[in-house]
């Protein structure tokens, strides 16, 4: 597979979230550890070459699991996590938004310990914390990559002016952000600051929380406790709008035998090769099918009809969750 560069870091165009293997979404059955890893396999075998984590995920599990899975592979594989959800307190933990370099230092070496590696190649913060500088959480990140124990920095969900700040102090390699077929803000600012930068970006949910695969049509069938359920974008009105986007794309997917998941994928690869999606599954099946569209190849006219969709309706998350968010 082509790689996609973030920086001078070069990664498989597509990579491989691994969050829901630690259950973030409850649709779909009982966790199944063995069927993860062999997932994780799967995606190496066929050329993947960026698995996201984070300390968040489970908490832990999901950054255990990829330990397991990468075990004797270790050098074929780039390995991004994430801090600042989880605060450190001794041997117990509590969830809280905390960059601050004590906390960043506890939480490395939780990483590193679950992850069974030496380094992390990828050390994102996962959010901006408005009780830290900035400056500060660059600082400890800099210190890890001075040691050896991470090689490059990224944030996650941060405004024009946090990454400005962050990169002066420690060159940030990528960024993660939503961004897919109906999540497009990032296009209007923070995708033109990246480049003059020359930071690589990582859209997360890039299949529209599983929207945009097509296999979700009614709120029936998510499972009772899955978050989706209060999602904005997946309740009332909105949810019957933004089928009517899956729709379309699934129908210009078809025309060249590409699934709508895949179809998704593939325009995101034509945004640049500074862009590296993280599809997210946990099962075997769907990561061949989300590899497989590093082959798709959209037509001029397929992508400028796929341009021209109707934005999703909703917010993309929750007010409470919005509320994380640096803007
Ligand atoms: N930085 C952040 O704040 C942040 C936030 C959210 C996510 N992330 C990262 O981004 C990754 C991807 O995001 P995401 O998981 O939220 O959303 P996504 O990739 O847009 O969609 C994942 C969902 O779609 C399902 N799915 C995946 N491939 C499919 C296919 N081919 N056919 C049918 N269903 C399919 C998955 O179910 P199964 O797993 O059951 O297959 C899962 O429910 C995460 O794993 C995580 O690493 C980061």
């Amino acid at each position: 597979m082509k790689n996609a560069h973030l920086g001078d870091l070069a990664v498989s165009r597509i990579g491989l979230g691994a969050m829901t293997m630690a259950g973030t979404y409850t649709t779909g059955g009982p966790l199944d550890d063995s069927e993860s890893i062999r997932t994780i396999h799967r995606a190496l075998d066929l050329g993947v070459t960026h698995i996201d984590t984070a300390e968040v995920y489970g908490p832990f599990h999901s950054e255990e699991l990829v330990g397991r899975a990468v075990k004797g592979r270790r050098d074929e594989v780039v390995i991004a996590t994430k801090f600042g959800l989880v605060q450190h307190h001794g041997d117990t933990q509590s969830f809280a938004t905390d960059s601050s370099p004590s906390n960043i230092r506890a939480a490395v070496e939780g990483s590193l310990r679950r992850l069974d590696t030496d380094h992390i190649d990828l050390y994102y913060q996962h959010r901006v914390d408005p009780s830290t500088p900035i400056e500060e959480t660059a600082g400890a990140v800099a210190d890890l990559i001075a040691e050896g124990k991470v090689r490059h920095f990224g944030l996650s969900e941060a405004a024009p002016d946090t990454i400005r700040r962050a990169h002066a102090v420690q060159p940030v390699s990528a960024l993660q952000t939503e961004y897919s077929l109906w999540t497009r803000d990032v296009e209007a600012e923070i995708l033109p600051l990246l480049r003059e930068l020359g930071i690589g970006f990582v859209p997360y949910s890039p299949l529209g929380h599983g929207l945009l695969t097509g296999q979700i049509r009614s709120v029936d069938d998510f499972g009772d406790d899955d978050w989706r359920r209060t999602n904005p974008r997946f309740t009332g009105d909105n949810f019957r709008r933004n089928l009517a986007l899956v729709d379309e794309v699934t129908a210009i997917g078809a025309e060249i035998g590409a699934t709508p998941a895949q179809t998704a994928l593939a325009w995101l690869l034509t945004r640049g090769d500074d862009i590296a999606p993280i599809p997210g599954t946990r099962r075997l099946a769907r990561v061949e099918e989300n590899t497989a569209a590093a082959d798709v190849e959209l037509t001029t006219d397929q992508v400028q009809r796929l341009e021209s969709l109707e934005p999703a309706a909703g917010d993309r998350h929750d007010e409470a969750n919005m509320a994380t968010i640096d803007r």
